[in-house]
């Protein structure tokens, strides 16, 4: 059976063009990616892998840690990001996986073998500091992912784990979001200060918590 958010995200061990990783215990107390590529040498992630280099003071100012992962070795890795750097204007400033055995591949299912037989597909984890996984994407490998659309899932989370608020149909950062259904209207004065609007019993709208 496959994972399902909630589940513990599948400890291992591997090989990283940082060294040798146990990903629990490099994912350490903060919030991590793990996302899967299809394979080295190729188009579109090439790209992926520049923006997520290039987004690096967005995932830090989250305190996320992101791993990247393919089934090619650590000289295809460690050959490929020369090119990565070169044609993204960038530096690669996370592990990208080797996955040789497809040991990690399996545990998250990222091979889907209808679609791309023997590689992996683009597939994204988030992980929060508990280890849980809270979010679970899969991409076709002609598509490109939106890491601007996951910086705004990350937000989101974060804005339920910490403010117990969750965000509505396209929410982007500094709207209005929704107070959780656990939370009681005689309590919102104590969680939210700025006052709330009551659409329905059970659609409660409040400012964005985390915002002067
Ligand atoms: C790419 O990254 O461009 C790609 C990889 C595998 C299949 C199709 C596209």
């Amino acid at each position: 059976m496959g994972l399902k958010l909630g589940d513990i995200a599948p400890n291992f061990k591997a090989k990283s063009t940082e060294g040798e990783l146990d990903f629990h215990t490099w994912l350490g107390e903060g919030w991590g990616i793990l996302f899967s590529h299809p394979a080295d040498y190729t188009p579109v992630c090439t790209t992926e892998l520049g923006t997520v280099a290039k987004y690096k003071s967005e995932f830090d100012k989250r305190n996320v840690k992101v791993a990247a992962l393919s089934v090619d070795g650590l000289d295809s890795h460690n050959g490929w990001i020369k090119d990565i750097n070169e044609t993204q204007n960038t530096e690669v400033n996370f592990p990208i996986i080797a996955d040789e055995d497809k040991q990690v591949a399996e545990l998250y299912d990222m091979i889907h073998p209808n679609a791309l037989s023997n590689l992996t597909v683009r597939s994204v984890f988030v992980i929060a500091p508990d280890k849980t996984i809270k979010l679970m994407i899969t991409y076709p490998a002609s598509t490109g992912r939106n890491f601007n659309e996951l910086l705004r899932v990350i937000d989101s989370l974060q804005l339920t784990a910490y403010h117990k608020v969750a965000t509505p149909a396209n929410w982007n950062n500094g709207d209005d979001c929704v107070i959780v259904p656990a939370v009681t209207n005689e309590e919102i004065p104590e969680h939210f200060p700025k006052g709330f609007t009551e659409v329905k019993p059970y659609l409660r709208l409040t400012p964005q918590p985390n915002l002067d």
